[in-house]
């Protein structure tokens, strides 16, 4: 999730005091399955902001505060899982566990794996997902230690049969100043999603080479003046806090440039994706994904930026095609062996409706494939 204008209303997560919440905020009523795309039905109740903000999209911390966070498009992510049968799903960002929550709801015969880097994160989901017992397992960790979680749960014998990705920072991570995430809110310049881990975006900046910081500008947050914005990071090191360095980069910005969107959102993604190694575990993580599906499993991946989102349609191309290297249109002579089929065509998108609800979910794109039997060779899908 990139950082878009805070929706209209938006709890503010650093309250600590119960509060009122300052909008409806959406309960959630699970249908078996949901059609046409469209959101689950629902209800909206006015909360007292404190323990009865247990919707399903906050959990609560031992700090008191609520950890917060819409699921992006659960209407579609629901519906593309409907009839997948019993068995494991696994959250491979289970965040706050609105997701987690409703596919639990919506599939009585689930159990899941939800793992998270984040310890906020793990806390939350927890809290959110004790109503469901020992259907449901946590982990802190990253996910690409999945495999060894998975190995070690030994699930009852039970396949995996669905895997779900959302991928980038929670609302609660992106609010929460002390977190260093926001360009537009002064703290420290951190962005480390598990606090403990790997150099923070503050010792990036204040190391690295003028080159290295505009190719990290260019390639990973698609920012067209890399260079004059590395030239001028350089200059105004030392950098301790958040704020501190987007002015820097919106100082070397031209004034065009500086008034489409926050001058900074491109170098704080770049940062972001470098700090957390965000793009270099995607791919394999994906990879995994395919392979640890039963026939007929799903996986679905909701990306928030091209770069996420061209990794995963090269991995799921790949997987859907079998690396088929014959050309467009011709019968596949190559002996490539499909492992998945595409179950959307192209990457689907949130509805007009749910983007003015909630404007994070604009960048969203949604991909989804299926798992075929593995003496499947069907005739080659369109990739
Ligand atoms: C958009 S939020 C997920 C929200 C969740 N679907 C929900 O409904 O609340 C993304 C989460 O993924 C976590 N995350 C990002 N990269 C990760 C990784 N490589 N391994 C584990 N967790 C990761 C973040 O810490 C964050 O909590």
């Amino acid at each position: 999730m990139t950082e878009p204008p805070r929706a209209p209303g938006a709890p503010s997560t650093s309250a600590s005091a119960p509060q009122r919440c300052r909008r409806s905020r959406p309960v959630v009523s699970l249908p078996a399955a949901t059609g046409g795309g469209r959101p689950p039905s629902l209800s909206a109740g006015l909360r007292p902001c404190g323990e009865a903000c247990a919707s399903p999209a906050a959990g609560r911390l031992t700090t008191g505060r609520v950890f917060y966070h819409e699921p992006v498009m659960l209407g579609e992510v629901l519906e593309i899982l409907a009839g997948v049968p019993s068995g494991v799903l696994v959250d491979a960002t289970v965040g706050a566990a609105g997701h987690a929550a409703a596919l639990l709801e919506s599939h009585p015969g689930w159990e899941l794996v939800g793992v998270d880097r984040d310890p906020d994160a793990v806390e939350a989901a927890r809290d959110r997902l004790a109503p469901f017992g020992a259907r449901a397992s946590l982990h802190r960790a990253r996910f690409d230690e999945l495999p060894a979680i998975l190995a070690g749960s030994g699930q009852g014998g039970r396949g995996v049969v669905a895997v779900l990705f959302d991928l980038g920072v929670s609302s609660h991570q992106l609010d929460t100043p002390r977190r260093g995430f926001s360009y537009r809110e002064e703290g420290p310049l951190d962005m480390r999603m598990d606090p403990g881990s790997g150099p923070s975006a503050a010792d990036i900046v204040n190391a690295e080479d003028e080159a290295s910081l505009a190719e990290l500008f260019a390639r990973h947050g698609e920012e067209r003046f890399a260079r004059r914005i590395a030239r001028a990071v350089v200059a105004g090191r030392p950098y301790r806090s958040t704020v501190q360095l987007a002015d820097v980069v919106a100082s070397a910005l031209p004034a065009a440039a500086r008034r489409r969107g926050h001058p900074a959102r491109r170098v704080f993604q770049a940062l972001r994706a470098r700090v957390n190694e965000e793009l270099e575990l995607l791919g394999p993580a994906l990879d995994w994904a395919v392979d640890a599906l039963v026939p007929g499993g799903r996986a679905v991946v909701l990306a928030y930026h091209s770069g996420e989102d061209r990794i995963v349609k090269e991995r799921f191309r790949a997987a859907v095609t079998g690396g088929c290297t014959c050309p467009e249109g011709l019968p596949c002579v190559c002996g490539a062996t499909p492992r998945a089929t595409w179950v959307t065509r192209g990457a689907r998108r949130p509805s007009a409706e749910e983007v003015a609800r909630n404007p994070r979910a604009k960048s969203a794109r949604l991909r989804a494939l299926e798992k075929l039997g593995a003496a499947a060779n069907r005739p080659r899908p369109p990739a």
